[in-house]
């Protein structure tokens, strides 16, 4: 007999092995006798900065860049032909001091007029109507003056064109609605000076006359309603490194983002110039989508509003010397702007700031309950500083909960000290960040079962898988899914997670990968978005002790698996990842379920290909499936697919 290689057969005894291991049936027993943990309403959130242009250009549905003429080139965005002058004498809005002038250019046969060139184009749908906006004044004695508007393709085809006569000598606003003649998502806005006499301009708008809930200084519709169906628990924003800018000059002021919009004071995007290789000088927050309005967003997705503040130090990536930063004995106005952000938000309208919001046609208060202070800090400096915001905050209102921060990394020294000190300041929450790697995300799901209970709670507040292409591809989005069931599974302790960045358009995007992208015309859901929606969809109100011999399902065999009851619902929650390349037999036990033939619902997302992602050409690639199921006995058998990740929702 021919004799054997042996390593040949060790390495058959291996594969016969695993392939019998795999073939095996995973008992998973869910403990249905009594709801545990609560799970807080908050627990999947969203987290929006104005980065990859997800404001301007993107959330806010305004079409105009510089609208205002108060980027440092005045007439960035603009083509002006004939006399333009950009002044400041008199101007309309103090805060934005500069606007144009239109004179006649000497000739009948010549022009004046400027042109705007959009967010990358101007995207509009053929037969929608956009409102055009001006604020405008018939200068030195004339009585009228007159412009036509035009939309024009990049070929300079016109394809839309509106009239306007302005006939005020102080500063008015004029608006006309344009129906666009056909859909482009690279128009111009064009602007004629039509009359003898000069014309001066400022706040020239342009917006979809359909906005997220019709709003007139609104948001995108498409890009708004993704946020709503991912049924948010918490809204974080403005940032991000965004909060801090890149110098405390730069910082997000949210006082300057509330008022009359065309008063809001312009501030530069960090995020212009944070990646050199992704430089965008034209990138600026022009703050028409300010807090204001993102309180609205926060009542209209039905999540709890988290503002994040500058703690007073200026971004630590960026600015190395403690010279840039705040003395601690200098925080008052910072502090100040904590506390009147609390009037702003829920102030009676006979106080100062909770006048301003009722002005701006919100009386109600928006129920803010929870505020961070700092972004990603780390070392002395910062507890230093958080210290006094939490003095006076809890002063003034007790009840009001602080979430601190435990820096840019999810393990190593600093964050060892951001946990340390901020349970000795007993904030209430902690901000954690991680950016990681696919491995990384499976090896971390148990993160929290052994977190230590009696401190603040967790807030995962930026997190993202990042695989090595750092697409939106399905291997991350699976990762992150199995992931989360660690999230589920320690409700005591994690009280609320944002996935992070929110937005990128494909032509302005500085970061990746990001939960929805677009462009002027279209969005798309990524699987990662997916996998947020169902998150947030199947949140459950308590957590079910889910097991297989004994512990928890956090990678045995590449199954990760969490269950929850939803009381109000009445549903039994069952959350499967399968990270396998292989499909896996289960069966469950719904230990302490009475009734049989339970209908249920199972949806699958899944995709033979890791790298598959969904894209604007092909938004559909991986997308979330649905099944009815008859659960028949309280132990049911179920075929986990290869890479897969499901959630059965169990009407009780
Ligand atoms: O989400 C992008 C950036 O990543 C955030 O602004 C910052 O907090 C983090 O470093």
């Amino acid at each position: 007999m021919k004799k054997q290689n042996p390593f040949i057969v060790a390495l058959l005894t291996i594969l016969a092995a695993t392939q019998l291991l795999g073939a095996q049936t995973h008992q998973i027993l869910v403990d249905c006798k009594k709801p545990g943990t609560p799970i807080q309403k908050t627990m999947y959130g969203i987290f929006f900065e104005d980065i990859n242009y997800g404001a301007d250009g993107g959330l806010y549905a305004e079409l105009i860049k510089n609208r205002s003429f108060e980027f440092p080139q005045h007439l960035l965005g603009w083509t002006s032909f004939g006399k333009v002058e950009v002044r400041t004498d008199d101007p309309a809005f103090p805060n934005n001091p500069h606007y144009v002038r239109l004179s006649y250019p000497g000739h009948p046969e010549k022009q004046t007029g400027l042109d705007n060139e959009g967010f990358f184009g101007i995207g509009v749908s053929k037969d929608a109507g956009y409102r055009f906006s001006v604020w405008a004044r018939v200068p030195e004695g004339a009585d009228q003056s007159s412009i036509r508007i035009e939309l024009i393709d990049p070929e300079s085809n016109i394809f839309s064109t509106e009239k306007l006569t302005i006939d005020s000598k102080s500063w008015k606003k004029y608006q006309v609605i344009f129906k666009a003649g056909k859909t482009e998502p690279k128009a111009r806005l064009r602007i004629f000076l039509t009359s003898k006499n000069a014309l001066d301009m400022d706040h020239i708008s342009l917006f979809p006359v359909d906005t997220w809930k019709g709003r007139e200084n609104g948001l995108r519709k498409d890009l708004a309603q993704a946020l709503y169906d991912l049924h948010p628990g918490v809204f974080r924003f403005p940032g991000g490194c965004i909060v801090e800018g890149t110098d405390l000059k730069t910082r997000y002021e949210w006082k300057n983002s509330v008022g009359p919009v065309e008063n809001r004071k312009l501030n530069e995007n960090r995020w212009q110039y944070t990646f050199p290789n992704r430089f965008f000088p034209d990138y600026f927050q022009s703050y028409g989508m300010g807090f204001y309005e993102l309180f609205q967003l926060s009542e209209d997705i039905g999540a709890e509003p988290l503002p994040v503040l500058s703690c007073g130090l200026a971004c630590q990536f960026q600015n190395h010397d403690d010279k840039q930063n705040v003395k601690v004995n200098n925080l008052d106005p910072y502090i100040q702007d904590a506390l009147d952000l609390i009037e702003f938000a829920n102030g009676d309208v006979t106080t100062k700031w909770g006048k301003i919001r009722a002005d701006m046609g919100h009386p109600a208060p928006f129920n803010l309950k929870m505020m961070a202070v700092g972004n990603e800090q780390w070392g002395s400096l910062y507890p230093e500083r958080l210290e006094p915001f939490i003095k006076a905050i809890r002063t003034k209102y007790p009840k009001f909960k602080i979430v601190g921060s435990a820096g840019p990394s999810p393990d190593g020294k600093d964050f060892d000290y951001g946990w340390k000190e901020m349970k000795i300041l007993k904030t209430d929450l902690v901000d954690e960040h991680y950016y990681k790697d696919p491995q990384w995300f499976l090896n971390n799901a148990n993160r929290y079962d052994n977190y230590d209970r009696k401190g603040p709670k967790v807030f995962a507040g930026e997190y993202a898988c990042h695989p090595k292409n750092r697409k939106n591809n399905f291997e991350s989005a699976l990762c992150e899914a199995a992931f989360m069931t660690g999230f589920e599974r320690n409700a005591d302790v994690v009280y609320q997670c944002t996935y992070a960045p929110l937005f990128a358009h494909v032509l302005g995007w500085q970061w990746k990968p990001d939960l929805i992208w677009f462009d002027n015309m279209r969005s798309v859901r990524t699987v990662n978005y997916y996998v947020q929606q169902l998150y947030g969809t199947y949140p459950g109100t308590n957590v079910l002790k889910t097991t297989e011999n004994m512990l928890p399902l956090t990678g045995q065999g590449g199954i990760y698996a969490t269950s929850a009851i939803d009381k109000n619902k009445n549903q039994l929650i069952l959350k499967i990842a399968n990270t396998d390349s292989v499909a896996q037999q289960a069966q469950f036990t719904l230990d302490g379920l009475k009734t049989v033939d339970l209908k249920a619902t199972q949806i699958v997302l899944k995709a033979d290909n890791p790298d598959a992602e969904n894209t604007l050409d092909h938004p559909d690639t991986v997308v979330p499936k649905t099944n009815e199921m008859i659960i028949k006995n309280k132990k049911f058998d179920i075929e986990l697919a290869a890479r897969s990740f499901e959630v059965i929702v169990i009407q009780l």
